[in-house]
């Protein structure tokens, strides 16, 4: 009996994938650039079981076990045995899985659950194959690009760029940051990333789409370089209002942001306009809305998280460590 456990991040992308030019392994239309959530994990365990390969939730104690949907399991296993076929991994498993945050509501819970289950396989093809070849970490990502996009970012930590099929590392002389999520909602959305990809090349937006994407991620290159916070502020906030506009003019429109989410926006903005600093925002396929602080904000930070609990009551903070002895 063989069992091993992996677990990997969710990733924030500063600017997005969003459009694919091949939907059959997940090329997307522009580069993206994210930053790795190291406190937002899913964790696989694969266990070799008898019968037909099946999922299980993972009972693990901080870890939220919500049953995947029908159709998540399906995608799930139907991956894992593509990655089975990979390393030629002939018996049968019993893979469970769990993440410590909510799933689907815009935290890239794909991103970190099909990187998880790309470095269990691998683990376990290892221990069960002697000959199993080695895969760095750029392999394994762009493997776990096949089963969901934006997981091959998932595969390093800290600042990763991709483009085209191979995702990568990136180093910056900002190489830690701070994320608090302001949690509106968990409800799980209506539109999956799936269909957004595939709706938005409806939108007329699209046509300039990757041009805008391209400079804007170029821009933000230099910036995070020279350390320009500000500057990284107003590409990051454009970025995120870019592909919430294409999800508003797709044809049938649809839209993540609610009343909540922008309040939040512009709590962001009227902290920027009286400190001149503040944190980077953005938004994912989802109503929730995530900050990005340096290390040397975080009293600007906890004052303005106060500021979030008491003007929104119905949100909640989901913060990285960093704050653990700030609250
Ligand atoms: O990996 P997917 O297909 O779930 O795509 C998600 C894409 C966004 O999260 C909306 C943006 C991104 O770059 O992560």
């Amino acid at each position: 009996m063989s069992k091993v456990t992996e677990s990997a991040p969710a990733n924030i992308a500063l600017i997005k994938y969003m459009g694919k030019t091949s939907s059959a392994d997940n090329t997307p239309t522009n580069p993206s650039l994210s930053w790795s959530l190291s406190h937002l994990v899913t964790e696989v365990e694969i266990e070799s079981s008898s019968g037909e390969d099946r999922w299980e939730p993972l009972v693990k104690p901080g870890f939220d076990t919500p049953c995947l949907s029908e159709k998540g399991q399906q995608r799930f296993l139907k991956f894992a045995s593509h990655l089975k076929s990979v390393w030629g991994v002939e018996q049968s498993v019993v893979i469970r899985s769990a993440n410590n945050f909510p799933a689907d509501c815009g935290i890239a819970s794909s991103a970190s659950s099909f990187a998880a289950l790309t470095k269990a396989m691998y683990a376990f093809a290892r221990a069960v194959q002697a000959q199993a070849p080695e895969f760095s970490l750029e392999d394994l990502s762009r493997l776990s690009r096949e089963g969901s996009g934006s997981s091959c970012r998932s595969l390093f930590p800290g600042w990763a760029i991709w483009e085209n099929q191979q995702a990568h590392a990136v180093e910056y002389p900002i190489p830690d940051v701070a994320h608090s999520l302001i949690l509106l909602s968990e409800e799980k959305k209506t539109v999956s990333s799936s269909e957004a990809h595939r709706l938005v090349a409806t939108s007329p937006r699209f046509k300039m789409r990757p041009e805008r994407a391209k400079a804007r991620l170029q821009s933000l290159d230099k910036a995070l370089r020279s350390k320009n916070w500000v500057l990284c502020y107003g590409l990051v906030r454009d970025e995120y209002i870019d592909m919430h506009e294409l999800f508003e003019t797709s044809e049938p429109a649809f839209s993540y942001r609610t009343d909540e989410s922008k309040k939040a926006d512009t709590l962001v903005q009227t902290l920027w306009r009286e400190h001149h600093d503040g944190p980077i925002i953005t938004m994912d396929a989802g109503p929730n809305v995530h900050l990005l602080w340096r290390p040397d904000q975080l009293e600007l930070a906890k004052e303005f998280h106060k500021k979030i609990l008491n003007d929104m009551p119905s949100a909640r903070l989901i913060l990285s460590p960093h704050f653990m002895r700030e609250l």
